[in-house]
């Protein structure tokens, strides 16, 4: 196992009716400033229910942040908490809404000219202090609510990018399985796939005797194979989407990657083709997963093993016909979602894989648990991916 440090302060409220806390986690005397998204809180009742919770607080608003947070709405949210002089931000939604908050709790004071320089330029975020801030998630995918990295968009420029502070862990986050029951299918099926997705990334690399850490990780794999397709067709069911919800907490929280190596090949890629083309998170990623699979097979060749064994009891035949096999059904568990797997399925071609090539030979980017996934072998997965 490798050497680690792991800190988590987030606070989980969990559970149906755990919305009501609210008031009593936030300090007494905070500004507060609630951010949300395009309105389904008000359409399900989660706003009611917060606004309920804090109707004797000092709370602003501000709705409208997209998916994919893009940089210029949140910069608008930055001056309307600097006007208010907000102390407090609590961000009401999915990962969207929370990594957009986490940039607002760092731009409000961020002093110099150009604030996508806290994408851009690890030394400058470190040196800001970001406001506390705390989250109600509403659709369980992405880890945010129990992370500290935050994924921003540039519609100006089609730039998607992470950042990550020590600070911007949320202080608490309540997670209320019932309030994702107006999820409609696409989000769940997205959100599988992103948890799915943080799993592999985290797990599928190379051996490290990591015993308890691997057996987490298949833990959640198993789990979102046996929960995924019922939960699609019943999200009313409070155990399936409990144990979803939970899962998608733990895929993403630094648990599993105590003492591990890393890969995010895999989402790197994907942000490139959302910032591009628009597609959901989770679609972007059962896209390059199988093909990323395919090209670093060597590479990953006991970790695929081991996967294909444990996850989906692949335990006999020769070692690359096992592989393939265990590549097969991660693709297929994707498409049982109802999530096409491939570029042509969105019309994305060349021209794309070009551009992708072109900004990480740019970047310089090296991605990969050995950061032997270079520009050019990101060309060969999504040319297997096309
Ligand atoms: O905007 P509203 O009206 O709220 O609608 C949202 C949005 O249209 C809707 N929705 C959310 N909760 C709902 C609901 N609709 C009905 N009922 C509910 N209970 O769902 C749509 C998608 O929401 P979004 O927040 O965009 O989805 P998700 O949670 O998948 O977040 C995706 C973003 O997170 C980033 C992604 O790159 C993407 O920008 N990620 C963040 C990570 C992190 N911070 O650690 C890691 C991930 O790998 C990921 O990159
Ligand atoms: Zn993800």
């Amino acid at each position: 196992m490798e050497n680690f440090i792991f800190q988590n302060p987030t606070k989980l409220i969990f559970g149906k009716g755990s919305i009501a806390k609210l008031n009593a986690e936030i300090p007494e005397n905070a500004v507060i400033m609630m951010t949300y998204g395009g309105g389904s809180i008000k359409k399900n009742g989660v706003y009611q229910q917060v606004k309920e919770a804090l109707k004797n607080r000092s709370l602003i608003e501000f709705g409208g942040i997209e998916a994919n947070p893009h940089y210029e709405t949140l910069m608008q949210a930055v001056t309307t908490a600097q006007k208010a002089g907000v102390t407090y931000l609590l961000a009401v939604g999915g990962g969207s809404v929370i990594d957009g908050t986490k940039f607002i709790s760092c731009a409000v004071h961020y002093n110099g000219k150009n604030a996508w320089e806290i994408l851009t330029d690890p030394a400058v975020s470190k040196k800001i202090t970001p406001v506390k801030l705390a989250t109600v998630l509403t659709l369980p995918a992405t880890g945010s609510e129990m992370n500290n990295g935050a994924v921003i968009t540039r519609a100006a420029t089609n730039e998607k990018l992470a950042f990550h502070h020590p600070l911007i862990f949320p202080q608490f986050s309540i997670l209320d399985p019932e309030v994702c029951y107006s999820l409609p299918q696409r989000q769940i099926a997205n959100g599988i796939a992103d948890t799915f997705a943080h799993v592999l990334e985290q797990y599928l690399t190379y051996p490290v005797n990591a015993l308890v850490q691997d057996r987490f990780s298949e833990g959640i794999l198993l789990t979102l194979t046996e929960i995924g397709v019922p939960l699609l067709n019943h999200h009313e069911n409070y155990d399936l989407m409990s144990n979803f919800m939970f899962a998608a907490t733990m895929g993403l929280n630094g648990i599993i990657a105590m003492g591990v190596p890393q890969d995010w090949a895999t989402h790197m890629i994907g942000h490139e083709l959302t910032a591009m083309h628009g597609l959901d998170h989770g679609v972007t990623l059962a896209i390059v997963f199988p093909a990323l699979m395919e090209v670093m097979r060597d590479e990953k060749h006991e970790k695929l093993l081991q996967y294909g064994e444990r996850v989906w009891g692949i335990n006999s035949g020769n070692p690359e016909l096992r592989i393939d096999k265990a590549i097969e059904h991660t693709r297929s568990f994707f498409e049982s979602l109802g999530i096409k797997t491939h570029l042509r399925d969105y019309n994305i071609g060349q021209e794309t894989i070009n551009t992708i090539v072109e900004r990480f030979t740019k970047r310089c980017w090296r991605l990969g648990e050995r950061q032997s996934v270079s520009p050019e072998k990101v060309r060969d997965i999504l040319n297997k991916a096309l």
